[in-house]
């Protein structure tokens, strides 16, 4: 039941940039080495944006499949897929949307956030309020543990949690759970049955945190009970049911706020990216482009590290013996801004350089990348199908 999943996804928007590189999928190449990690194409998520244009999801979904490749996601250890091949999505957000108080959906905070932001759009469709929702399904249905994902997602997780919870306390009382609950405390022998009882009792009245912790230890180290009964257990000394969806967890990828070539946060809309696959030449001219000090004139004019966008570069691609170097040559007029920007040209090329390779291979035979996709698509559906099992069973549907 508990395993430590890891699942988490991307709207396709278009090609990748290097923020997207430092901001997720660097981690997402590492968690794939310690976890089980379900990584997804978001492209319902897309359409709740871009329904009067869909037209570029096609295309930016597999660009952008190809850009988690290049970046080191490795389909023998993760499993990529696409959201809406997996229609148990559909059917997990419509049983939920039952059960979730529209007020929760309405203060999400980049719901009204968005709205305004993307005046040009008409987003006051039922499809866009339920996006958060559509997330928490996305989420549950594989009973994720952990969920990689930036801060501003924060409130998407919460909201899962919450319906998570509710699901949980509604419809996770199987039939004859107390009955079933009680014998499984006999089963604990006398002395450690009456102790659980005691302990329960005590959180259950008084809020005694401490008793909740050492009733849950004295079960982890239960040796007579069975799997299921611990289960039961664990659910019955907080007065709840069984665990059908798990609650999951964000993991806050680290605020690498990755600057963008204007200093402002690397961003597509602000058309201050560098690809993630983008051509050598044009990295090296977009990056001796960027404006720098202003104050800096001349060559011989010195300048301020501090004010200018290449050195917050400077801070994600080199090292310490290169900060200082920079920084005492532009203080100093000793360097010119060419010079200071050609080492970190030189470590974006270098960061480039493995991913152009991976790439391709899935260039040059397209169908490779679709045949990962369908065979993440058959898995992921397996285990959707197994939960929805489980949550129709629990809803009364199960007929
Ligand atoms: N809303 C996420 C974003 O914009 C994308 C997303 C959809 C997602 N479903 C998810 C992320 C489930 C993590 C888990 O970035
Ligand atoms: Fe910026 Fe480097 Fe020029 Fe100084 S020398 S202004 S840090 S590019």
């Amino acid at each position: 039941m508990y395993l430590n999943r890891v699942l988490s996804g991307m709207r396709p928007t278009g090609s990748l940039h290097l923020g997207h590189y430092h901001g997720a999928l660097k981690n997402w190449v590492k968690l794939q080495s310690e976890h089980e990690c379900f990584f997804f194409v978001a492209d319902w998520h897309a359409l709740t944006t871009s329904y009067d244009d869909p037209s570029i999801i096609e295309k930016s979904t597999w660009d952008m499949v190809i850009d988690w490749l290049a970046a080191g996601v490795d389909p023998s250890q993760s499993t990529l897929f696409i959201q809406s091949r997996v229609p148990e999505h559909a059917e997990l957000h419509l049983l939920l949307s039952m059960i979730t108080p529209l007020s929760w959906l309405e203060r999400v905070p980049t719901y009204k956030d968005q709205i305004e932001k993307l005046a040009h759009k008409d987003l006051g469709t039922y499809g866009f309020l339920g996006y958060p929702l559509m997330q928490s399904a996305d989420i549950l249905i594989y009973r994720a543990l952990y969920v990689p994902v930036g801060e501003d997602q924060i409130p998407h997780i919460e909201i899962t949690r919450e319906v998570a919870r509710r699901f949980n306390h509604m419809y996770g009382r199987e039939a004859g759970f107390e009955d079933k609950a009680c014998a499984a405390i006999k089963k604990m022998g006398n002395k450690k049955g009456r102790l659980y009882q005691e302990l329960r009792t005590r959180y259950l009245q008084e809020g005694d945190d401490e008793a909740l912790e050492a009733a849950r230890a004295l079960l982890a180290d239960a040796q007579n009970i069975s799997h299921g009964d611990r289960e039961r257990l664990f659910g019955y000394l907080e007065n709840k049911g069984k665990v059908i969806l798990v609650e999951p967890q964000a993991l806050l990828t680290e605020a690498s706020r990755m600057p963008g070539l204007d200093g402002q946060k690397m961003s597509k809309s602000y058309g201050n990216g560098i690809f993630l696959r983008e051509e050598p030449d044009s990295v090296s001219r977009k990056i001796r482009g960027m404006p720098t000090d202003p104050a800096r004139v001349r060559r011989t004019d010195p300048g301020n590290p501090e004010k200018c966008p290449v050195w917050q570069l400077h801070q994600v691609y080199t090292d310490r013996d290169t900060h200082e170097w920079a920084e005492a040559g532009c203080k100093s007029a000793g360097i010119g801004c060419l010079e200071c920007k050609q080492p970190l040209i030189d470590a974006v090329l270098e960061e480039q350089k493995p991913m152009f390779e991976r790439a391709q291979r899935y260039l040059d035979d397209p169908t490779l990348v679709k045949a990962i996709v369908a065979d993440g698509c058959e898995r992921a559906r397996r285990i959707a199908q197994d939960t929805m099992r489980d949550v129709r069973e629990a809803m009364g549907l199960g007929y």
